[in-house]
């Protein structure tokens, strides 16, 4: 979910509702506003559905000084008008906006309010309800949202934004494990989950901290900690440039980010490796990973699977051992660590929460981190000892493209760092700013191709019901992710498989027409893949090859430019980003906006 608060400025509802668009990424199945002016009117507009359905319901009568907006990804309940943010208290008194989950709504509320008539199945309404009580009790606004918040159990996350009616220009905010900012402007204040959304308002920001409880009015920002002390907490400039998030002539801004992955590689090889070859990564970093017996990265979705790519590169580039976990079950059932152990989250947004609860635990058990990330000033940036930027500009789209690709030459220059670090031959074989520039040639042959593409996917995906990709090796974990591409934005239930494995059981879901497709970019494997192939054909399977140019036979449809053995999977994935795309884009869907899903998923 997204929220957006504005105090002290004439055009409230035009800034909530450019702060809500810009947010849709976190959410968008329903959305709202409460705003009210100096006089004491209050208008809340909520609507199932995207922004601009909420645009469309916001009269011209909605006018105000300030306000608080949401966007939402369902959690408890689903969307729909009532369930949809702010929630009003009973008396109609207090509105509130909330991202993240209350543990023990359900006790809370059958413990203080079970005379309550409830309009919504929201753990937020609980809340609010709850403040509305405790004020009715005799205990001011600020009071009663922080004995409400002593209330709400450890396992609980929350970014709040609380207005009272009778409070008409501030702000009551609360954060915990949830990210929240405070933009500062001049005779005005905003408060955001992100940063970005709010550039055109201001540059300047207050980074909260867990447990935070803050008090905005148009010209001040109160801070106090979890024990009531005031407090101020640090300032930061973001001066990224807005116009980077414009889609310009595309459609969707899937296709717009898969075109810029030459660019990203690019841009990565200026950042990090300077003009003699050496790489521009912190000695103090490098120390840490040196005294390290084991790599643990932890990530969720894509990410993780640029992990799994990162594995190779971190034990065949610098020696050492690499283990790679999906972040939310690393959180509750960690393994065996080693002795020595160091930490990698990558996480393109900076907020997953699922990465976050295992970063907490790291920083608990006092181990190093380092979190490989898009967003500066994240809250995983924040956390963690060190981080190493992917440079990508703004990911719009849900489907992660350019930040994939980014991900995986960021631990490629990590890992050949480190491999010089720690003087490997193989780190010292492989030219990777060469190598690169060969990778980024690739992308740039393979998205000038995509008719090929478009035309593979109207004719073999357009009306399947299922697909499959396989691959070994690197090939394999190209095919994880190139099968979460076309599942996420074409809902064509996709499982990328191990080639070798197919027959030992899922082969059984080939029938006459299944599409198969085939990454084959490894020599040692190549000849074993195509067996597998023949075993899927002789079942009925249409079969996609996509194969290295060294490897390829005429019959081969998609022929990818060649690159380094380790550096394949960047080459690799483009034509499937491509099917994705074009997939969707038939089918007649919103690519960049698939139903269920959102872009930063900031619950656990
Ligand atoms: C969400 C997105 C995925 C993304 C995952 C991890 O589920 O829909 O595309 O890969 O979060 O996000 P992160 O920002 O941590 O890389």
């Amino acid at each position: 979910c997204g929220i957006v608060g504005v105090t002290g400025r004439k055009n409230a509802t035009e800034i909530l509702l450019n702060g809500l668009k810009k947010l849709e990424y976190r959410g968008y199945d329903s959305a709202g506003i409460y705003v009210n002016d100096q006089k004491g009117n209050g208008y809340l507009v909520k609507e199932k559905g995207r922004i601009e359905d909420l645009r469309a319901a916001v009269g011209p009568t909605v006018k105000g000084t300030a306000g608080i907006g949401h966007t939402r990804w369902a959690t408890h309940g689903v969307p729909s008008q009532a369930n949809a943010h702010p929630q009003v208290s009973a008396d109609g008194r207090f509105y509130l906006v909330h991202n993240g989950v209350i543990g023990n709504f359900r006790e809370l509320k059958a413990e203080y309010l079970a005379d309550t008539e409830f309009v919504s199945d929201t753990d937020t309404e609980v809340i609010v309800q709850l403040i509305s009580r405790f004020v009715n009790e005799g205990m001011e606004t600020k009071e009663a949202f922080t004995h409400v918040l002593s209330l709400i159990d450890n396992s609980s996350s929350y970014a709040f934004l609380l207005m009272d009616k009778t409070q008409t220009d501030t702000l009551f905010v609360a954060k915990k494990k949830s990210p929240l900012l405070i933009g500062v402007g001049d005779g005005f204040n905003v408060v955001c989950s992100d940063s970005m959304v709010m550039l055109s308002e201001t540059h300047d920001f207050i980074e909260l901290t867990d447990g935070d409880v803050v008090t905005v009015t148009p010209n001040e920002v109160e801070i106090e900690d979890e024990d009531g002390n005031h407090v101020t907490r640090n300032q930061f400039h973001v001066d990224d440039d807005a116009s980077a998030s414009e889609k310009g002539a595309y459609e969707f801004f899937m296709l717009k980010e898969i075109d810029e992955q030459p660019a990203v590689i690019r841009t990565l090889q200026q950042k990090y490796i300077n003009e003699d070859g050496s790489l521009q990564i912190e000695d103090d970093l490098k120390n840490a990973i040196d005294g390290a017996d084991r790599l643990y990265i932890v990530a969720a979705g894509t990410s993780y699977h640029a992990g799994l790519v990162g594995k190779s590169l971190f034990e065949k580039l610098a020696g050492i051992p690499t283990e790679v976990h999906i972040a939310s079950e690393f959180g509750y059932n960690p393994p065996l660590l080693s002795e020595k152990p160091f930490f990698i989250f990558l996480t393109q947004s900076g907020e997953t929460a699922d990465s976050r609860e295992v970063l907490d635990k790291v920083n608990q058990w006092g181990y190093k981190s380092l979190t490989i990330t898009n967003v500066p000033n994240s809250t995983l940036s924040r956390e963690a000892n060190y981080t190493m930027l992917l440079h990508a500009g703004p990911e719009i789209a849900v489907a992660s493209t350019k930040a994939y690709t980014a991900q995986m030459t960021a631990e490629a220059i990590l890992a050949k760092s480190l491999g010089m670090h720690k003087r490997t031959q193989a780190a010292a074989d492989f030219e990777l700013g060469s190598e690169l520039t060969k990778v980024a040639n690739a992308i740039q042959s393979l998205v000038d191709q995509k008719d090929v593409a478009e035309k593979m996917a109207q004719k073999y995906l357009s009306t399947s019901r299922n697909a499959f990709y396989i691959g070994r090796g690197l090939d394999y974990q190209t095919a994880i992710e190139a099968a979460l591409k076309l599942k996420e934005v074409s809902y064509v239930q996709t499982e990328g498989f191990a080639a070798g494995e197919l027959k030992h059981g899922t082969i059984s879901l080939i029938e006459k027409g299944t599409p198969v497709i085939a990454i084959i970019t490894d020599e040692k494997t190549a000849g074993l893949t195509r067996s597998n192939e023949q075993e899927v054909i002789s079942r009925g399977a249409n079969v996609i090859n996509v194969v290295s140019e060294n490897l390829a036979t005429k019959e081969d449809q998609i022929i990818l430019p060649k690159v380094h053995e380790l550096l394949t999977p960047l080459a690799a994935i483009i034509p499937a980003q491509l099917l994705a795309y074009y997939t969707s884009k038939e089918r007649g869907y919103d690519v960049d906006k698939p139903r269920n899903l959102a872009k930063s998923v900031t619950v656990e």
